[in-house]
């Protein structure tokens, strides 16, 4: 088999057969397939497509490249849920400890922040002491005595994922949805969780940003999932807006706190019952309205609270900071972002709000830069409010003098006009 025969055919409109993308993921990670040839392959792909069949048979590859979590013994059901990732989106932090409240088990792999977007490990670090780099023995551990353990992506999981992301990144090949659906899905399915719940981000803050790309997008990885005999849906959920009132490693965490002490902002609330109750139900653990009240009661009665801060103890972490949240340390300055006229916010720019959060601090512009846990933006006006000229829009969070070019960033992503406009939460479901 020759990679250049692969290119061709695929450049042709082709359909590879699952040796010949075998071939190419295999040969690209023992090092005898050069950059430089799949680099011409992953541009005929984001061109041409692939098939089902062929999505899944990458994906499958992925998830074979390297170890897998198939052996991790966690004394029960295992369910784990994934968002595509966006702008102020904490809600792993909530869910994950609600779904344990409930007795299902999570083992879960989060990432880093990536561009815009934030990443569950970084937030999670924010937590004075906490540990996201368990071994396999502790990680286990802590999720059959908690419940649920959050640590990193193993290096040695989908290694075939690392080397493909790093090249479509530098090639124009990062936005193709079957290279997205393998790539997301090679991971998940490494990771051997027996229920998925898909959180597919869509709008300005999100990579797909039409809600027919994040339909395609999660249908692709549904069908992935299904093939792989797994439980899985997918919701696809607003993501023109930030979600909830904060962005930012340490101001999200306590957000997050805030959804378990019943005090968060509505839309954040709603959208993490939202995911539980689909993970609880996928589960199998009652009908519709039954896993969404379970989901609520773990909320009221504050059990899932205690498994969050038992979580923090187990991976290391300080859990009186769970409690009393005035610990997690704060920017050296704040500033204010002022409304400069009257009227209803009917847009924002979520991907820029993103980029006001990185220029403050609290993200990376290159892989392994340092962040600063406290930086960020708190909202006080979303889309669809109504400000009166001179009203606090929102509060910037740094220990750096950016505030100038931030707050110009932020106000021109920020659309004032006569109408409101906002859409519903979740805007679809794919079973
Ligand atoms: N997240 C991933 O893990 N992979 C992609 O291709 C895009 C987002």
């Amino acid at each position: 088999m020759r990679m250049y025969d692969i290119i061709k055919k695929k450049r042709d409109g082709g359909e590879l057969t699952d040796e010949e993308i075998r071939f190419f993921v295999g040969g690209y990670v023992d090092g005898s397939i050069p950059d430089y040839q799949v680099s011409a392959l992953l541009m005929a792909i984001y061109f041409v497509g692939m098939s089902e069949r062929e999505t899944a048979t990458l994906t499958f590859a992925v998830r074979d490249s390297g170890a897998t979590l198939q052996g991790l013994d966690v004394g029960g059901f295992r369910a784990d849920k994934h968002s595509t990732g966006g702008v102020g989106d904490k809600t792993s932090l909530a869910v994950m400890p609600i779904v344990a409240a409930c007795g299902v088990k999570v083992a879960k792999m989060s990432g880093r922040g990536l561009g815009h977007t934030g990443g569950t490990v970084d937030k999670l670090e924010a937590i004075e002491g906490f540990d996201t780099a368990l071994s396999a023995e502790k990680f286990a551990d802590v999720v059959k005595k908690v419940g649920v353990a959050i640590v990193g992506q193993s290096a040695t999981l989908a290694p075939a994922d690392k080397l493909l992301y790093a090249l479509r990144d530098v090639t124009a090949t990062v936005d193709s949805i079957p290279l997205i659906a393998s790539s997301i899905m090679g991971k998940k399915l490494a990771a051997c969780d027996d229920c998925i719940v898909l959180d597919v981000k869509c709008g300005s803050g999100a990579f797909m940003k039409t809600i027919e790309d994040a339909k395609r997008l999660a249908t692709a990885m549904v069908d992935i999932g299904k093939r792989a005999g797994k439980r899985i849906s997918a919701l696809i959920t607003d993501m023109d807006i930030p979600l909830g009132a904060t962005i930012g490693n340490s101001l999200e965490v306590v957000e997050a706190i805030d959804v378990l002490r019943g005090k968060a902002p509505k839309d954040l609330t709603e959208l993490c019952i939202a995911l539980s109750a689909e993970i609880l139900w996928l589960c199998g653990l009652g009908n519709r309205t039954e896993c969404e009240e379970m989901a609520k009661q773990a909320l009221i009665c504050g059990r899932a609270l205690d498994t969050l801060a038992a979580m923090v103890e187990a991976q290391g972490g300080n859990k009186k900071w769970i409690y009393d949240t005035s610990f997690f340390p704060r920017a050296r300055f704040t500033k204010e972002v002022i409304a400069p006229k009257s009227g209803f916010i009917s847009s924002v720019n979520a991907e820029e709000y993103g980029g006001v959060s990185l220029l403050l601090g609290a993200g990376r512009s290159k892989v392994g830069e340092s962040i600063d846990c406290a930086a960020g933006i708190v909202l006080y006006k979303k889309t669809g409010d109504y400000v009166n000229q001179g009203e606090v829009i929102a509060v910037l969070h740094s220990s750096r003098d950016c505030f100038d070019a931030a707050e110009s960033k932020l106000l021109a992503a920020t659309v004032i006009g006569d109408k409101p406009t906002k859409r519903p939460l979740v805007l679809d479901r794919v079973e």
